[in-house]
């Protein structure tokens, strides 16, 4: 197999604390990497760079590992920008508009909601993400819900079924029988498509109970859980998570001192998505109450038509530094590794020796310069194993 030699590397961002500065960042300045096709091989100072079939000539830049974007919706079709242009306007978000996404799904060819999903998905690696977790949940059928899930798969390894988004129109006086639907044909059909199973668990959603339903049944047929918890209210649902031991639960904008407790004492990842906040006007979560009480943090786009239309994981890292009082540092970690955390993957998220050869090379001198230039394209060249799967 070939190797290659990144060379020049002004800060190299490994995620590893036995290389370089021993930090959890595990820095190296004026660095070097040896890949191959799959892995990295060595980690040095450039100045010890061994010789390898190819050299990358990164010219004084930065290398962050590529990020790992642990909660999106990608698979949708239509748009509603309306309903953002409503909430600037004093409108607050209630989830309500979901039920608009569905209607332009269902309506969608399978054509159209693959050449969306790729649009979006090349978005995102074009901002360096090498791993995206997708979720299903904007069709809310046995057959359309199985249509999503193999959309996404063309995409992705990291997928996810999310039929308990909201309820759909045609069982709003009998949610019972949509609960019943999920439990049984709707997850036959879906498991063998899908790899993680989510609910939506908040006001105006699903209940706590319905929640734990949804998630035994779809763990007794082999998908792992993570949960939507706290976006809109308070509820028991972070509690559920960390019992259930989901890899994630996400959002948790409304958190009580006990919800802290359990997270910390857990390998349950909270994953915070303040494309949301920012795209729906509302408080943002607390990260620092999160990180100081020792919580594993990921940072993630929840890229979706309705709360948060964003493909720029430097955005989300800009926003995670400016508004919620997260360090750089925190949040390029919290977008990488605790994104590979919130996936239960060791192999991405950083770039040991072993690790996938998924890497940015920046266009800045330090990876500083995500957070320091929001908006522009500080993500200069994406490489990763897969490239994008499709
Ligand atoms: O993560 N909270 C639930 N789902 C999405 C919103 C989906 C929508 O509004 O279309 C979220 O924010
Ligand atoms: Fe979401």
């Amino acid at each position: 197999m070939a190797t290659r030699v990144v060379r020049h590397v002004s800060e190299l961002t490994t995620n590893d604390p036995t290389l370089g500065d021993y930090s959890a960042l595990g820095r190296l300045f004026d660095a070097a990497m040896v890949i191959d096709d799959e892995q990295v091989l060595w980690v040095g100072a450039d100045a010890d760079a061994p010789d390898a079939d190819e050299e990358i000539d990164a010219r004084g830049r930065a290398v962050v590992p590529g990020f790992v974007d642990s909660h999106t919706h990608l698979v949708f079709a239509g748009e509603r920008s309306d309903e953002f242009e409503a909430r600037m306007a004093g409108v607050h978000y209630d989830g309500g508009g979901i039920a608009r996404t569905v209607a332009t799904t269902r309506a969608a060819t399978n054509e159209e909601l693959h050449r969306g999903t790729r649009k979006r998905a090349v978005e995102l690696f074009n901002g360096g993400v090498t791993t995206v977790e997708i979720k299903s949940g904007y069709e809310l059928t046995t057959d359309g819900e199985t249509r999503a899930l193999e959309v996404a798969s063309a995409f992705s390894d990291e997928v996810t079924w999310l039929g308990a988004h909201v309820v759909p129109p045609e069982f709003s006086k009998n949610r019972d029988g949509y609960v019943d639907l999920l439990t049984s044909s709707m997850l036959d059909a879906c498991a063998p498509h899908a790899k993680w199973a989510d609910v939506f668990c908040d006001r105006g959603a699903f209940s706590v109970d319905e929640a734990r339903e949804i998630l035994t049944a779809a763990r007794a047929k082999g998908l792992a859980p993570r949960l939507h918890a706290n976006q809109l209210a308070h509820s028991g649902a972070i509690a559920l998570a960390v019992d259930l031991d989901c890899a994630s639960v996400d959002h948790c904008t409304y958190l009580e001192d006990e919800d802290l407790d359990l997270l910390s004492a857990s390998a349950t990842v909270a994953t915070l998505l303040p494309g949301a906040e920012f795209s729906t006007r509302s408080p943002y979560p607390s990260a620092r109450r999160l990180l100081d009480a020792g919580v594993n943090v990921g940072l993630a786009t929840d890229c979706n038509p309705g709360s948060s239309y964003v493909t720029s994981m430097a955005f989300i890292i800009a926003l995670a530094v400016r508004e919620m009082a997260m360090t750089v540092d925190e949040a390029l970690y919290a977008a990488t590794k605790g994104g590979a955390l919130a996936l239960r993957r060791d192999d991405v998220g950083h770039l040991g020796v072993g690790a996938r050869a998924d890497f940015s090379i920046l266009d800045a001198p330090r990876a500083a310069h995500l957070a320091y230039r929001p908006g522009g394209n500080v993500v200069e060249r994406t490489y990763s194993r897969e490239r994008l799967k499709d």
